[in-house]
């Protein structure tokens, strides 16, 4: 068992007790000792695991070893591809960067805040979009071994809090130091909270796809999916209103989606314990939730955007990705029924990974059926 498997397991039977602790303390200790685990889980080399051989996908020409796969803010620094590679994961995406490198958000004694609320399958995050920059990032998945049917994507997002022609030559140069260090498809994050911008408003950001679209969709050098990524917020009446977008702009794929800001409405799926711990995260930092409460609302964007891509016919190959709440090989099913192609967990994962240590992936795939049978 790696040091990092030991570290997640002990932790996960204390963490339900440690968040009943005054919620400022928990906070610090979950934020300013969570980079101590990272360096040790990115690194770890766990023998290889057998997933089932027929959860395989091909999307967009490119193989898939399975639907599902870690979702951006992960493996922010693009360290961590050996070891997805070895769990079984269907790919393994790095990022989210920004062309200047970012320390992180640091406010009431807590780097980079993040809470965990392990009763509720849930977390808070305020972390601020932390990442040392396109260009490290990039170099450092130049240099990748490749292994077979675990494709490498990054996650890249335009600089918050900057003047919009600073941002827009940033995000291109992202796409390009991606584009020339071989990665095989690209994650636009169009839905961070936890920076300067916030939530921009639709028309700032559909002129800025506008952008990514004539300077980069249009002149790819090669075959190179684009997917964008939009909160689990969105409201699922304006899907068909972004994927007509998307989709005259020459864009590959949908993510539904990002962490939420609705912090009453998932309030009420907070267990009693950790409420003290929630409601002081979200008044002192604000940040996304993420995790199970995020579970119906990532389900129904896909089944919107599912029912909208079957009504237009004749469309090129695009597929919609769901990430917000997927924990077991149910929720991968259900994602896979209402029209997703492939899935992404980021809380899920973490809570599996103290209970099932590197088995993680093999534990939910070896159960779905749809693929399995
Ligand atoms: C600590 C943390 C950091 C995150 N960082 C990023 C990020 O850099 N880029 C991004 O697109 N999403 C980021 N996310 C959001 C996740 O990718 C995912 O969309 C969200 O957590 C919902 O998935 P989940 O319910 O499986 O956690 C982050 C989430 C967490 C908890």
């Amino acid at each position: 068992m790696s040091m990092a498997s030991l570290i997640a397991q002990i932790d996960g039977i204390f963490r339900r007790y440690l968040v009943r602790l005054p919620a400022s303390a928990v906070t610090r200790l979950y934020s300013n000792n969570r980079d101590i685990f990272l360096d040790s889980f990115v690194e770890s080399r766990p023998a290889p695991v057998q997933v089932p051989e027929t959860a395989h996908q091909t999307l967009w020409g490119i193989e898939f070893r399975t639907p599902l796969f870690n979702a951006a803010g992960m493996f922010k620094d693009g360290r961590g591809y050996e070891l997805c590679a070895r769990q079984g994961a269907g790919a393994w995406l790095a990022g989210t960067t920004t062309a200047i490198p970012r320390k992180g958000n640091l406010r009431a004694g807590a780097v980079k805040p993040f809470a965990p609320y392990p009763l509720s399958g849930a977390a808070s995050n305020w972390q601020g979009l932390p990442n040392p920059g396109h260009t490290a990032v990039a170099e450092r998945l130049a240099s990748i071994q490749r292994h077979v049917d675990c494709p490498i994507g990054a996650s890249l997002s335009a600089d918050p809090g900057v003047e919009t022609d600073i941002a827009r030559s940033g995000l291109l140069s992202g796409l390009r130091a991606y584009e020339n260090a071989g990665v095989d498809f690209i994650e636009i994050n169009e839905s961070c909270p936890n920076t300067e911008d916030g939530a921009a408003g639709f028309d700032h950001m559909v002129e800025r796809l506008e952008f990514v679209s004539k300077e980069f969709v249009q002149k790819r050098k090669r075959h190179l999916p684009l997917i964008v990524k939009f909160s689990t917020d969105t409201d699922p009446s304006r899907t068909p209103e972004l994927l007509d977008v998307l989709l005259r702009l020459g864009f590959d794929g949908v993510n539904f989606g990002n962490t939420s800001t609705q912090y009453s409405l998932h309030r009420t799926a907070i267990t009693a314990p950790e409420l003290p711990l929630y409601d002081y995260f979200c008044s002192t930092f604000g940040g996304g939730v993420s995790g199970r409460p995020l579970k119906q609302a990532s389900l129904d964007l896909v089944r919107a955007a599912g029912e909208y891509l079957n009504s237009r016919a004749g469309h090129r190959e695009f597929h919609i990705i769901r990430t917000g709440g997927i924990e077991t090989s149910a929720d991968v099913e259900q994602s896979l029924d209402a029209g997703a192609s492939l899935c992404q967990w980021y809380s899920g994962y973490f809570e599996a990974y103290s209970r099932r240590g590197d088995q993680v992936y093999a534990q939910v795939l070896k159960k779905l059926k749809q693929l399995t049978a």
